[in-house]
């Protein structure tokens, strides 16, 4: 069996969270590799909807054993309370889940650090999710962060936190009983340890003893390429490795253990937070995809803007990641529309750019150019096979093809777990159809 991953290749939300719950119970492990709880990736089983931050998506899943990678953020609060509720929901946690020794704990002052960081920024601001992510990965690049395998030694613990309280108490002018407390930090942390000790893991090792015997991995990404602190629309991005070369340093497995790359990626465009985004839709047809999609925040609740595929970031998002096959989400949401856009280049200055720019002040910029293409006149949801696909969808998927240079192996036309068609030819080689479809479908 082919360890996978399941990567998002636009400003996240493109349904990674469903994909991921669909192909977890055909994989002995899901592992996160990246990010935090600004991660919100919603999974639909029957009736009942739930929205994972922390954990991975693989939870669900009876004998499939969730990994959190040294490159997550790791909130104890968000993770105890992820936990509370998953078991309140009758899901099992016990050693099917592990949290790397190496991975960064996010604080309170993390959060302190951030809001103060946003408001500086005024008209700049990035529009984070609040969660203490960017400076959280600060200290774990400057050296100066907690990791969970230190709350194995209350003293070290006692001095890390305390040298970071007060430089976060001094940068922010922090006096009186405003300030953050040490000794509080430090009592949570410690009860915080108790709870979650028998979680903490050498992630990689396990992850290697595992594949030694014959198990299979499925990596799920968080966020997206356009997010990605380094090939995302920076600085309006978040603070890790969304691509799939974040994989690697992200759990401490070689690339040698990825052997194919699905790329995520909804029918449109959606973006949460500040940033450019060409295809952005300002009128009614913006207010259409946001209602038929659902298209507000899964974790902060913000409503999302909304715009047309863009087939320049897609090509370019199939680039960063070796992405060669993809999962179309959302394709049920632009049922009923009479013509559909696709954004197929940009003009920066009166010139036609060369791909998608490195900079975010240009692709500000940047006019879009469309191409318009028939709507579908009967419904892609409710299709379960490729036979039952609408020609003009089916067109449709061929442009994004020819435009992006990658296959449509997937399409999801719903929100439920069942809601999927699979395209036998394009997943050959990758995954076993018949077994998977026998899984989802019974
Ligand atoms: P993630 O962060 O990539 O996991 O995505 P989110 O969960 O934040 O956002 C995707 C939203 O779209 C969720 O509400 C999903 O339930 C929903 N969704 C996923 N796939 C489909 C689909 O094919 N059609 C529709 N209508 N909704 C979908
Ligand atoms: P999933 O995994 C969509 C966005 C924020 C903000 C920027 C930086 O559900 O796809 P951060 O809090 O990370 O420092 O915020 O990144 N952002 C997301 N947008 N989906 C996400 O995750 C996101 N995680 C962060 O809105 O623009
Ligand atoms: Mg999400």
């Amino acid at each position: 069996m082919a360890n996978i991953a399941v990567i998002g290749m636009q400003w996240g939300d493109e349904g990674k969270g469903k994909i991921t719950d669909l192909l977890a119970a055909s994989f002995d492990m899901v592992a996160r590799y990246q990010g935090g709880h600004n991660a919100g990736h919603t999974v639909h089983v029957d009736d009942r909807k739930l929205i994972l931050h922390l954990i991975p998506s693989g939870i669900l899943h009876p004998g499939v054993l969730c990994l959190i990678g040294c490159g997550v953020v790791v909130s104890p609060d968000a993770m105890l309370r992820e936990m509370a509720e998953l078991r309140g929901l009758e899901v099992k946690i016990g050693d099917n889940l592990a949290v790397s020794r190496k991975a960064h704990l996010i604080l309170p002052y993390h959060t302190g650090l951030e809001t103060a960081g946003e408001e500086s920024l005024g008209d700049r601001k990035i529009g984070t999710t609040s969660r203490g992510i960017g400076p959280a990965y600060r200290d774990k690049t400057g050296r100066t962060g907690v990791r969970m395998g230190d709350l194995r030694h209350p003293g070290l613990l006692e001095e890390k936190i305390r040298h970071n309280v007060e430089q976060t108490n001094s940068i922010l002018g922090l006096t009186g009983k405003t300030r953050f407390d040490t000794g509080k930090i430090l009592a949570d942390c410690l009860s915080f340890a108790e709870r979650i000790d028998g979680h903490i893991r050498d992630v990689s090792l396990l992850i290697d003893r595992k594949l030694r015997e014959g198990a299979s991995i499925l990596f799920e990404g968080a966020q997206g390429t356009l997010l990605d602190v380094d090939h995302g629309t920076y600085p309006y991005v978040t603070s890790s490795s969304a691509v799939a070369g974040g994989i690697g340093p992200g759990l401490g497995v070689g690339p040698d253990k990825i052997d194919g790359v699905l790329g995520i990626i909804k029918a449109y465009t959606t973006r949460v937070g500040e940033g450019p985004f060409p295809t952005e839709l300002h009128d009614e047809g913006g207010a259409y995809l946001r209602e038929h999609g659902g298209e507000y925040g899964a974790t902060t609740g913000r409503p999302r803007r909304c715009g047309w595929f863009d087939a320049v970031a897609g090509a370019y998002a199939c680039r960063v990641n070796g992405v060669r096959r993809i999962v179309l989400t959302k394709a049920d949401v632009l049922d009923g529309l009479e013509e559909i856009k696709v954004c197929t280049g940009y003009r920066w200055k009166g010139e036609r750019l060369d791909g998608f720019p490195a900079e975010s002040w240009i692709l500000e910029d940047v006019e879009p150019e469309y191409v318009t293409l028939p709507g579908w006149k009967k419904p892609v949801r409710g299709a379960r096979d490729e036979s039952d696909l609408p020609a003009e969808f089916r067109d449709y998927c061929r442009f994004l093809e020819d435009r992006i240079g990658a296959q449509v192996a997937v399409v999801s036309t719903g929100v439920d777990r069942r809601e999927i068609v699979l395209i036998e030819a394009a997943l050959e080689g990758l995954l076993d159809v018949e077994r998977l479809r026998a899984r989802i479908f019974g």
